[in-house]
């Protein structure tokens, strides 16, 4: 769509939120236009652990409110992906399989029970050797396990695959290598987005779903704008020759975790680095991710390396995503999603969606509204 002059609404980044919304958005009725510059996104390395119970921080209850919420949502969501798009979107009810190395991951694991408990999360202990009949492939070593049943997972590239899909089925449109360096603003209202070709594309509505990348967007001033800054994950991509059922279950150490898929790949994540935008592996990284994972799971020294990637985690400073109105008339924002970007998916495109089509955000979403960041009121 070269010659294309305007929309409804302009969405910026081509990653699974920016495409979900623009799908709920194309649903509504809107004009949908997703302008994706083709640069290195979180999603194309994410493993795609769907585990909020899993993942659930002190002090961080209302995330974890957002993440059950779009963990339960997410098995309907991935159907009705996979039946618009007629492929399908990789959702695999897995559950998670956190294991302790030695007997302080034990005790720490212990209190990880205590607290998901008291949050009255769905979790089971199991000593070594009903852990091992849950998953043989275990370590012998093993002490101890918490089971999460509802903590499944999802192929992000099948997913976003199937997005696109489903975009341009629901009428939106979708250019890819379309890389915007500003945001067009007149009289305190968004007009547009300029393009790196110098090319404008007028909009009613931008959202900006643009993940670590977001702050490199010129135009606006700084008393409007979500901070977010990139945090680094390394990411090892193994295949086993022996084809798919060494586990069944995603397996987390307290440091790494796993992913299976259903075709015998593993993925293996993630560090956790404030480097800015460096997407550089290193030994050291790798060498944390196998050591930590293959002494729980030794059948990985078996399997064959297919990629060594980072991924730039879109962080801001209260972990929280920033979605909903922005301050400017006509912005949106849809970012800062850090850890959770494949998992709050579903509720991130519902509230993108309404929001854009003028509803205001539930209460229950009222922690991610993006004027917690502002100096300035939402428009
Ligand atoms: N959600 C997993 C990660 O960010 O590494």
């Amino acid at each position: 769509m070269a010659d294309r002059h305007g929309a409804d609404v302009v969405v910026l980044g081509g990653g699974p939120i920016g495409l979900a919304t623009a799908w709920r958005a194309a649903q509504r009725g809107l004009d949908v236009l997703v302008l994706d510059a083709g640069a290195p996104a979180a999603w194309q390395v994410a493993a795609g652990m769907l585990a909020p119970a899993t993942e659930a921080e002190y002090g961080e209850e209302a995330l974890l409110e957002l993440g059950l919420r779009s963990a339960a949502s997410f098995e309907s969501f991935a159907a009705e992906l996979t039946e618009t798009a007629g492929q399908d979107a990789g959702f695999r009810r897995s559950g998670t399989l956190v294991v302790a190395r030695d007997r302080d991951d034990a005790e720490a694991l212990d209190r990880l029970f205590e607290f998901r408990t008291s949050l009255g999360l769905e979790v089971t202990r199991l000593r070594p050797t009903p852990a091992r009949r849950l998953e043989p492939a275990l370590a012998p070593t093993v002490r101890l396990a918490l089971e999460f049943p509802h903590d499944h997972s999802i192929d992000p590239r099948r997913m976003v695959c199937a997005l696109e899909v489903a975009v341009r089925r629901s009428g939106g449109e979708i250019r890819h290598g379309a890389n915007v360096v500003r945001l067009d603003a007149q009289d305190e209202r968004v007009t547009g987005v300029q393009l790196e070709t110098g090319e404008r594309i007028s909009a009613a509505q931008v959202l900006v779903a643009g993940g670590a990348w977001t702050s490199t967007l010129a135009g606006l001033p700084d008393e409007v704008r979500v901070p977010v800054r990139p945090v680094k994950g390394q990411v090892l991509r193994l295949r086993d020759p022996a084809g798919p059922g060494l586990v069944q279950r995603s397996i987390r150490t307290l440091d790494a975790y796993l992913v299976p898929r259903a075709d015998g790949g593993y993925v293996l994540g993630a560090t956790m680095e404030d480097q800015g935008f460096d997407l550089t592996p290193t030994a050291g990284g790798v060498f944390e991710l196998l050591r930590d994972l293959s002494e729980v799971l030794p059948g990985l020294f078996e399997m064959q390396i297919e990629e060594v990637l980072c991924g730039l985690r879109p962080a801001t400073p209260d972990n929280r995503p920033a979605v909903g109105p922005g301050a400017l008339d006509g912005l949106v924002w849809s970012t800062g999603h850090f850890r959770n970007g494949i998992l709050l998916t579903p509720v991130s495109a519902e509230l993108g969606a309404a929001v854009l089509a003028g509803e205001s955000l539930p209460e229950w979403a009222r922690d991610c509204a993006p004027e917690r960041f502002t100096t300035k009121a939402a428009a």
